[in-house]
């Protein structure tokens, strides 16, 4: 059996137990890529993907979504956010002012991400995300499968467990198109004003909102109310 199958054998276990739309979200991450690969190795039902263009993303991200909808033969669906609320954010932080508070910064990913992202699964029974526990201190107690009270519908994670090694590995055995940025030292990818490169010693997730503790570094599509 060819290894990408046995991987997307979990995926179309939990398909075949549900019934309605499934789509995945796609933030042009290493992650994503393989969970991508992975729901289309499964033959249970066809999953739409969708990625969330918060008008902040680095300009390699734009070229990187034509190649991988060329890659993968598929259409990318692109959710924006609210234009009276994008005016209200701009005018009030200005450009950067995602970065002078922990307030503003959740403003931000408000309009720019988790707003868009409640249309977008509008509807839908499931969503596949890339996320894996070993990402963060905030994601530890993730699982594989699980119910997602934010939106009302199932949450399924199917990389939940893999480590760095696993996820790269796969990558390279299925000739798997990278974002250019993993060439220039980032280790996760994000919007542009809020993701840098790392140095090799950093952690994963070291580039992603710099300024802030770790506890604090989601930007709301992954919360969990407590
Ligand atoms: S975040 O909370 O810090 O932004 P992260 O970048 O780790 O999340 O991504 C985790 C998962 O959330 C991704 O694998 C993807 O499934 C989803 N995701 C994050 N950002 C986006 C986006 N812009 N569009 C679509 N999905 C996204
Ligand atoms: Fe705004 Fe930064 Fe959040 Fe992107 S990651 S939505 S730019 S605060």
């Amino acid at each position: 059996m060819p290894f990408e199958t046995a991987d997307s054998a979990f995926l179309s276990g939990i398909l075949e137990k549900i019934a309605g739309d499934v789509a995945l979200a796609f933030s042009y991450q290493a992650e994503d890529v393989v969970a991508l690969h992975l729901a289309r190795a499964q033959t249970v039902r066809p999953v739409q993907v969708f990625t969330l263009d918060t008008g902040r993303l680095f300009p390699e991200t734009n070229a990187y979504h034509a190649e991988l909808e060329a890659f993968f033969g598929i259409d990318i669906q692109r959710y924006i956010p609210d234009e009276p609320d994008v005016r209200a954010l701009e005018k009030r932080l200005g450009e950067w002012g995602m970065r002078h508070s922990l307030e503003n910064r959740h403003d931000c990913c408000r309009v720019r991400k988790v707003d868009p992202l409640r249309r977008a699964l509008q509807g839908k029974s499931a969503w596949i995300t890339g996320l894996r526990a070993a990402q963060s201190v905030t994601r530890t107690n993730l699982q594989k499968l699980e119910f997602d009270d934010n939106n009302g519908l199932i949450k399924i994670n199917p990389l939940a467990d893999w480590s760095d090694e696993r996820l790269f590995d796969y990558i390279s055995r299925c000739h798997l198109p990278l974002h250019p940025l993993y060439a220039k030292n980032f280790k996760s990818i994000g919007c542009a004003p809020c993701t840098r490169a790392v140095e090799p010693h950093e952690d994963i997730r070291a580039g992603r909102w710099w300024w802030e503790n770790p506890e604090h570094k989601e930007c709301g599509l992954h919360l969990k109310e407590v």
